[in-house]
């Protein structure tokens, strides 16, 4: 079974640096989509209320009989539960629908800086994981003015910041704003919708070393210091995106996916980005 490498985060606590992102997967097939990604050898799974798979991903972990304490389990707060209350409410019933005591880490989903309650919200997160409801928190989409705004307040960095991030949006600014924090940057939509994997550069470079694209993709994102959460609802695919540890990108290799960098955004705007 693969060796994936951890990361360790600034509170001490450690996250497999490959994981498995659960975003568009189906309720019906959550859990057999969980239970096939854990038996691949996946140790992290990374969901989200606003999934609406949490069950799923419950029923696979139970199914997949890892134990528990193997496998690290994310979780994020949607925008229309921000502030003290309606957060804990939020995390409480995770913790319920998806059938664990703790969760591993928990994300706020994104800042929503018009409603203007992503302070306290973090305030709430910090007194929650004090009480062992989670034992890592962090956050999501947030830009260099919010992370500035929570740790200027509480004195307390996230652990990580999952970003949107992949060949064509490689964010080098927010992952070195990241990195000057102690901020482990994750990345999502890392494959980018898979446009860059026709690209003369990825196709080069995937032929000589005998990778897929979404193989080179996925290594570069390990190479740069990423942590990131490819998701495929098919096993062949999720066997595909955890193979990546028995080769290395060169120099050249990395200079060259460098230059694939259009800065080009696919989701939202973190900065008005304020769906409830
Ligand atoms: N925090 C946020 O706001 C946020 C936003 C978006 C995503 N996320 C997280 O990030 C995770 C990953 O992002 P994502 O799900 O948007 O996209 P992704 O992992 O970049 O790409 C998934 C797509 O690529 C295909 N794919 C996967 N492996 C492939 C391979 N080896 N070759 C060719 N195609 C492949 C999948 O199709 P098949 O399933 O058919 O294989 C699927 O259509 C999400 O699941 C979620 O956990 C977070």
């Amino acid at each position: 079974m693969t060796d994936i490498p951890n990361v360790t985060f600034h509170d001490g606590h450690t996250m497999p640096q490959l994981g498995f992102g659960i975003w568009q997967v189906d309720p019906k097939i959550a859990a057999e989509v969980v239970e096939s990604a854990l038996n691949t050898g996946y140790r992290l799974i990374d969901g989200a209320y606003l999934y609406l798979n949490e069950a799923g991903l419950g029923e696979g972990l139970r199914r997949s009989g890892v134990p528990r304490e193997e496998v690290f389990v994310t979780t994020k707060v949607w925008n229309n539960e921000h502030g003290r209350a309606k957060a804990r409410a939020s995390v409480e019933r995770s913790l319920k629908t998806i059938g664990i005591d703790q969760l591993d880490l928990v994300l706020i989903h994104w800042p929503v800086p018009d409603q203007d309650l992503y302070v306290e919200t973090w305030e709430a997160f910090i007194e929650m994981r004090d009480e062992g409801l989670m034992r890592s928190i962090g956050t999501s989409n947030f830009n260099a003015d919010h992370l500035d705004r929570i740790i200027s307040a509480t004195g307390e960095a996230p652990v990580l910041n999952q970003i949107e991030l992949n060949p064509e949006l490689q964010q080098p600014k927010m992952r070195a704003y990241n990195a000057s924090k102690g901020i482990v940057t994750q990345a999502w939509t890392p494959l980018g919708n898979g446009r860059s994997f026709e690209k003369d550069v990825l196709k080069q470079i995937a032929a000589r070393t005998g990778k897929s694209p979404a193989q080179v993709v996925i290594r570069w994102h390990i190479q740069i210091g990423n942590a990131v959460i490819p998701r495929s609802i098919k096993p062949a695919r999720q066997a595909e995106n955890l193979d990546v540890f028995d080769f290395e990108l060169s120099d050249d290799d990395m200079a060259a996916i460098a230059t694939l960098d259009i800065g080009l955004r696919t989701g939202p705007d973190p900065s008005v980005f304020k769906i409830l």
